[in-house]
């Protein structure tokens, strides 16, 4: 596993840094398997580059036929709730883009279903995730990972329930497990903010410590890391 790190100088710039790998990924997917498939993260900070990949700058780069959209996790809320990934990211990248999303609908049966049933369509459209984005909370969780929770030792399936999360909102949860992100072929965290300067740093340069810190459990078996952060998110990292 290589891991990199990629810092601008803002937000504004990162997401068009990442917005050009994302690019480059979709045409060499497509180009050599027909199809590239892209896991999106919830939570803020990536609805700024979901706007910039719907917008008429970017989504021309993009053949959207060819793409499947999943999500890494998502809560067990309806497709309207404040609380849906995939209402931010149906409103960030418009409807049409949005089309491609493989909802994960952890609401409308059991999670666990959910979870089984997602499970089996990443599997029809491929073995591994071609581009996984990931996000940091500030307790160090990534996905639905949450510190002290089952669900970080998991290793048979790739997709699983959560209980009702530690952080706001305060619900179920469904998420891919550490199986299925590291077997991804590029991995990608997008962090901005200061304010997860000293996490970023705990990660990157500390040791791995799943159960108290669960993003340092992201290691792609034979994939790439890196890591995109602005300035402030950079700002604590040793040289
Ligand atoms: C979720 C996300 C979660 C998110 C982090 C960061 O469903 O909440 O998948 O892992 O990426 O909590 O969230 P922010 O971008 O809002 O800081």
């Amino acid at each position: 596993m290589s891991t990199q790190i990629h810092i601008a100088h803002n937000k504004a710039q990162l997401v068009e840094d990442l917005a050009e790998v994302l690019a480059r990924d979709a045409h060499d997917a497509i180009q050599e398997r027909g199809v590239w498939t892209f896991a999106l993260s919830g939570g803020s900070t990536p609805k700024a580059l979901y706007q910039r990949l719907a917008s008429p700058d970017w989504s021309g780069r993009f053949d959207w036929e060819r793409i499947v959209l999943f999500f890494g996790d998502d809560r067990a809320v309806g497709p309207d709730d404040v609380n849906s990934n995939f209402k931010m990211a149906r409103e960030a990248l418009g409807e049409t883009i949005a089309a491609r999303i493989v909802p994960i609908i952890g609401e409308a049966i059991d999670p666990a279903l959910a979870a089984s049933n997602y499970e089996k369509r990443l599997r029809e459209v491929g073995e591994r995730v071609d581009s996984n984005l990931l996000g940091l909370g500030p307790d160090g969780h990534t996905a639905s990972l949450f510190p002290h929770s089952p669900q970080l030792d998991e290793t048979e399936r790739r997709v699983v329930a959560t209980p009702v999360s530690t952080l706001e909102p305060f619900v179920r949860r469904v998420t891919m497990t550490f199986t299925e992100i590291n077997a991804s072929r590029k991995t990608y965290f997008l962090v901005t903010g200061e304010d997860k300067a000293g996490r970023v740093q705990e990660i990157i340069n500390g040791p791995r410590d799943v159960h108290n810190l669960p993003a340092t459990g992201i290691a792609p078996t034979d994939g790439e890391l890196i890591w995109f952060l602005d300035a402030g998110a950079a700002s604590k990292l040793s040289r």
